[in-house]
């Protein structure tokens, strides 16, 4: 089974219009002469109000070298929601990626796994693909729950989605203690788990989407660490933070996959 694997950059809360293109030219410029055969699929994730500027940037990039994610959705179709946005408003840029269940929205804004299974109906149902996060804490890591933990927030997250559905979809495995810690997970337990995820796909949705289903690991994923991360069996590639908020640095990550 081949899985085409994926380098998003998840820009969290970084960068306005100005910052945004000034990022997304440079990796432009970086990425432009790659081999397009062999190059991963790229994902930028800026911030809501960054989208058309990227999205405008994106377009003067050679078919579709690099495509366009944003962080976050609501799952209500319009209404008294202050502060929320639509997916039919994310539709009016080439949106191909939607990021839910962050461990940063779980933790600080109350995402709960029903929300993110929401968000997940609504996101395929509109064509588009979400990128459904998970990961434990270090006192769940500490107390030996981590794949129990995992396998809730990924049965939940499933629910009710089609195994055509679920195929086309895109796990990130994110410890949290690895996020912006620059505390990497050693490569092999993030396949183990990533496996685990894997089994857990096959109990939810059968073989064929779990053999389809593309899975990332997140969590201080840098240029020195890629190259080992995706020599791994069932690691398709990685969700990145702060190493995708330069140029340099994340050129180095979609470098150092274009060899598997
Ligand atoms: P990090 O963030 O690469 O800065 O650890 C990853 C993420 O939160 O997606």
């Amino acid at each position: 089974m081949t899985r085409k694997p994926i380098i998003a950059g998840n820009w969290k809360m970084h960068n306005n219009c100005a910052q945004s293109k000034e990022l997304i030219k440079g990796i432009r410029e970086k990425v432009d002469g790659l081999d397009i055969a062999k190059l991963p699929e790229i994902v930028v994730a800026p911030v809501f109000t960054s989208l058309g500027a990227v999205n405008e940037e994106i377009c003067h990039c050679g078919c579709g070298r690099i495509k366009l994610a944003a962080q976050n959705v609501y799952y209500e179709a319009k209404g008294a929601f202050t502060g929320e946005i639509a997916i039919d408003m994310l539709k009016d840029f080439e949106i191909s990626y939607i990021i839910i269940g962050h461990s940063e929205r779980r933790q600080y804004f109350g995402e709960t796994d029903e929300m993110i299974n929401k968000k997940a109906k609504v996101i395929l149902d509109n064509g588009i693909i979400p990128i459904i996060c998970c990961g434990e804490t270090l006192e769940q890591r500490e107390q030996g729950v981590t794949d129990a933990h995992i396998a809730k927030q990924i049965s939940e997250a499933l629910k009710g989605l089609s195994a055509d559905e679920v195929k086309k979809s895109v796990i990130a495995y994110e410890p949290i203690w690895a996020i912006g810690t620059g505390k990497t997970c050693d490569s092999t337990e993030a396949n183990r788990v990533i496996k685990h995820i894997r089994s857990v796909v096959e109990k939810e949705a059968g073989k064929e989407a779990a053999d389809a289903i593309r899975i990332l690991y997140g969590g201080s994923v840098k240029p020195e660490t890629i190259v080992e991360q995706m020599a791994q069996s069932d690691i398709d590639g990685a969700l990145v933070g702060g190493a995708s908020l330069k140029a340099d640095s994340f050129a180095e990550i979609v470098k150092g996959a274009m060899a598997k």
